[in-house]
């Protein structure tokens, strides 16, 4: 496909001034969101600088979400999988149990900064919805998070958790009541309310600057784990994985890595049912260009340029789109895309827990499950980076019904 290698910190200058990963990203959205997001851009570039807002920032990463996370070695998965020795960033240690809440906090400082009363957001997997309603309580902010019906069935815990933090859930029916739908709704509320209402989205999608913002308040878990390999091994690891959704935890994880030429990375996408079935979300493996939700990149739309209806055992890997920096980085092959089944994920959520003790969120599964896509490793050197992106309470009902009573109780 001559893609070009362009490695090391030219990614780092992207995106442009026009919110642009080579031909992906931008704005496509209404004339009258245009001055909120040149706002927020002013903003956002202006706080970024802002000594006192970086130290406030650091300080709630620190002493409110818990930070930094272990990266901690996974001695009888490294031996059971036998693809190098495998370290997990602990983003599901975090307050709110998930990478998300390294946005939000980043987010709703914005948001105070601003003098915003209002915040909405949307979720799917209801990590991102936990976080918003966590840090919104915190600063005293009215809440609304819009959330498709089914991922409300499937994530239960994580509605009752945000209703108890008084946040205000919005049930979506339209479309597949998935996260698609759920950011279609919030974004349609941010259009009318946008004098008073800060939209805190949840990872690297949407129009400019929200992919870049994201991006950045996302960079801890990458620059962190950079230090721990270091100081643990003196050196980076030979392969990152994280698994893709919108794109964040992997961006995040991935970014402060990029200088590393040798350093090999992959993003795993949710393969569903399998890719030739066509229900999967496997957006960077199976999909084509167009524009989804103010930007535009890989997506998943028939011939026609309709929106196909994803599908993921996994709520928070069930979106059409992808980042457009994933989108860019994909053609330039920096990183490599692959996908793994509903199956795999699964089976690779009993593993974790089987052999380290850890319940993976259903998301993070994906990322484990892909490991065994890699070459053994019979010298077991290889140095592997999983971002473990969250924890698994929220899914133990669907885990549940899918493996079965008789097979957990034998
Ligand atoms: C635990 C967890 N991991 C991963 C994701 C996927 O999001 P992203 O690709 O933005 O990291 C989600 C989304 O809800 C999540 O809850």
């Amino acid at each position: 496909m001559g893609r070009q290698r362009d490695k090391g910190p030219a990614y780092l200058k992207r995106p442009d001034r026009r919110g642009r990963f080579g031909v992906y990203g931008g704005r496509y959205v209404p004339e009258t969101l245009i001055p909120a997001l040149e706002r927020l851009t002013a903003d956002f570039v202006a706080a970024w600088r802002d000594r006192r807002f970086r130290d406030e920032y650091s300080h709630l990463l620190r002493e409110y979400a818990g930070r930094p996370t272990p990266l901690t070695h996974a001695p009888r998965l490294s031996q059971r999988l036998r693809r190098g020795q495998i370290f997990l960033k602990r983003e599901d240690l975090t307050h709110t149990g998930s990478h998300k809440i390294n946005n939000v906090l980043g987010q709703i400082l914005l948001a105070v900064r601003q003098r915003k009363r209002r915040v909405t957001a949307e979720t799917g997997a209801g990590q991102h919805g936990v976080a918003t309603a966590t840090v919104a309580a915190r600063f005293g902010l009215t809440c609304d998070v819009y959330m498709g019906a089914l991922d409300m069935k499937r994530q239960a815990p994580n509605v009752e958790r945000m209703q108890l933090l008084g946040a205000r859930v919005i049930p979506v029916e339209a479309g597949a009541g998935t996260l698609k739908d759920a950011a279609s709704e919030a974004i349609r509320d941010w259009v009318t309310n946008v004098n008073d209402t800060y939209y805190v989205l949840g990872s690297v999608v949407g129009p400019h600057p929200y992919p870049y913002m994201v991006r950045e308040f996302q960079r801890v878990i990458g620059r962190e784990a950079r230090g721990q390999f270091r100081r643990l091994l003196g050196r980076s690891p030979d392969t990152l994985v994280a698994c893709v959704g919108g794109g964040s935890n992997a961006i995040g994880f991935f970014t402060d890595f990029f200088s590393d030429a040798r350093v090999r990375m992959i993003g795993v996408e949710a393969g569903g049912c399998g890719l030739r079935s066509g229900r999967h979300a496997a957006t960077l493996s199976a999909g084509t260009v167009g524009v989804l939700h103010g930007s535009m990149g890989y997506l998943l739309q028939d011939d026609d340029g309709q929106v196909i209806t994803p599908h993921s055992i996994s709520a928070g890997l069930d979106y059409p789109g992808v980042g457009p920096e994933h989108s860019f980085l994909r053609d330039t092959g920096r990183v490599e895309y692959l996908a793994v089944t509903d199956q795999e994920a699964l089976a690779a959520f009993s593993l974790l827990a089987e052999c380290e003790g850890i319940l993976p969120a259903l998301e993070s599964a994906h990322a484990i499950a892909a490991l065994y896509q890699l070459p053994r490793d019979p010298s077991g050197k290889r140095v592997i980076g999983v971002c473990l992106s969250g924890r698994g309470d929220k899914d133990l009902g669907t885990v549940m019904a899918a493996l079965g009573a008789a097979r957990l109780g034998k």
